[in-house]
């Protein structure tokens, strides 16, 4: 496995590459669901490259950058046992450079859900993926669908732009008790880390109910605003009945969709989502 620290570097290491060549782009402080992402990825690429860049464009002026869980001699461990071929760790000035004005904004879509409680945020998403395909110019990109927005974002950004790489969604990674996993369940203390079961039980309520015949939306986001309520440690962002494609809130539900919400526990912000039909 090669670690790559530059943009020059890695682009004279895509060209050597054999292909098809497989991106998981990360920000580090890997678990089991990055690690099913690299797992996919292996299984269909002759190159994997992994990326592991804490985006800062990503960030709020008051979100947890600082705070962001790093430990890059894990995270080559894990990625080596992989299998990866390649590791991109770009330096924030390399990626950033000093006069770097050019964003990419995918418009109405980044505005919703995610992008009304943390402005810009998909603007720093969809920036820094189309430089990392740009810079690496994979055949397959991988992502999880426990950013479901974010999925959508990137595959409008790849389609508006003409990136041409094949965008694939893999499904969400769980704790045995439902929980998502993520980088940010590590902030949890003990009774958070019980409180936050509450999110996979909100979805679990709205995706029975729509199981049981149920189509009006407002039903099923009254299921899951029922159960965050009997957790106190809940604080509740949004619930969302939404259209699978363009996430706009739906009166009845009738084709594809996602029930998403976005908590806070304590001080840590979590997401996660369901597919309804
Ligand atoms: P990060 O949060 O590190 O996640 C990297 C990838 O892992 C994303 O595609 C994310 O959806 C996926 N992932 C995270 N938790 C998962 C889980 N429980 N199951 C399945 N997949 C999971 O998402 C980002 O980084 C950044 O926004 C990035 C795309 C790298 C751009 O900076």
């Amino acid at each position: 496995m090669k670690v790559i620290k530059s943009v020059a570097e890695m682009a004279e290491a895509r060209e050597q590459a054999p292909r098809p060549m497989a991106l998981v782009p990360t920000m580090g402080a890997l678990h089991e669901g990055h690690l099913s992402l690299v797992r996919r990825a292996r299984s269909e690429g002759a190159t994997v490259v992994a990326s592991v860049f804490v985006n800062p464009t990503q960030f709020g002026p008051n979100e947890d950058l600082a705070a962001y869980p790093r430990d890059l001699e894990r995270d080559l461990a894990l990625l080596e046992q992989e299998g990866v071929d390649l590791v991109f760790q770009p330096s924030q000035e390399d990626i950033y450079p000093s006069g770097f004005a050019t964003t990419v904004d995918v418009g109405a879509l980044g505005r919703r859900l995610e992008g009304e409680f943390r402005p810009g945020h998909f603007r720093g998403v969809a920036t820094v993926v189309c430089k990392l395909f740009t810079i690496i110019r994979p055949d397959e990109a991988y992502f999880g669908q426990k950013d479901a927005q974010q999925t959508l974002v990137i595959r409008r950004l790849n389609a508006d732009l003409n990136l041409g790489v094949n965008v694939v969604v893999c499904p969400s990674v769980r704790e045995a008790d439902g929980l998502a996993m993520s980088s940010r369940n590590a902030y949890l203390g003990p009774e958070e880390r019980r409180a936050s079961t509450a999110l996979f039980r909100a979805l679990s309520a709205a995706q029975a109910r729509f199981n049981g015949g149920e189509r009006d939306a407002d039903k099923l986001r009254g299921a899951m605003v029922q159960v965050l309520r009997m957790e106190p440690l809940a604080q509740r962002e949004y619930v969302s009945v939404s259209d699978a494609e363009t996430l706009e809130e739906l009166a009845r539900v009738d084709g594809p969709a996602l029930a998403l919400l976005a908590v806070r526990i304590g001080n840590t912000r979590l997401i996660d989502n369901v597919a309804l039909g």
